[in-house]
């Protein structure tokens, strides 16, 4: 089992859904989950820490992006405390669920950034970024959830 902070960056809820997917898949695969529609980075900070240090600690990142490559305002205090953290974060894993539209030069563009921020603070990377393409005709919460249930052997 590891301990799941879902940490969730959108505009217009379209995001939301896909998190509110994770966080039902992870629940069946009988990992603890704490979903953050309004990210405020020093609560994460502590739920990620107050757990047993013998669970695993995962962030899922699941984000939009939007004016020409950047993040929702909800999640740019978040990313803007994280930035400025000089704590040791290097026993936080994590992975990111990016979505966008390919027809932006700008793809994804904040779902790149995090995972760069991410590694550049010392996070490990626990499986590589997942782009989910909303031009094309997709059900990104079925795509999601197939996804981590995929993968559920990496979350362990
Ligand atoms: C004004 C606007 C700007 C956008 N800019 C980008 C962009 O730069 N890159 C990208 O990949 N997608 C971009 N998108 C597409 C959104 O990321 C996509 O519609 C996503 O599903 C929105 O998710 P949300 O409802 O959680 O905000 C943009 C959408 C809008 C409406």
């Amino acid at each position: 089992m590891s301990s799941f902070q879902i940490i969730v960056g959108s505009m217009l809820g379209g995001t939301e859904y896909v998190a509110e997917a994770c966080e039902e898949q992870l629940n069946i695969l009988d990992h603890q989950v704490n979903l953050h529609l309004k990210p405020d980075f020093t609560s994460i900070i502590n739920e990620t820490f107050a757990q047993n240090t013998t669970i695993k600690p995962v962030w899922l990142i699941c984000t939009s992006t939007h004016g020409a490559g950047d993040y929702p305002d909800n999640i740019q205090a978040f990313v803007s405390d994280l930035t400025n953290c000089e704590q040791d974060l290097s026993s936080i894993n994590f992975m990111i669920i990016a979505i966008g539209d390919s027809s932006y030069d700008t793809f994804c563009k904040a779902g790149y950034k995090l995972d760069k921020l991410l590694k550049t603070k010392g996070c490990i990377e626990l499986i590589e970024i997942n782009m989910l393409d909303m031009s094309e005709d997709i059900d990104p919460e079925a795509l999601a959830q197939k996804w981590l249930k995929d993968k559920k052997d990496l979350l362990q």
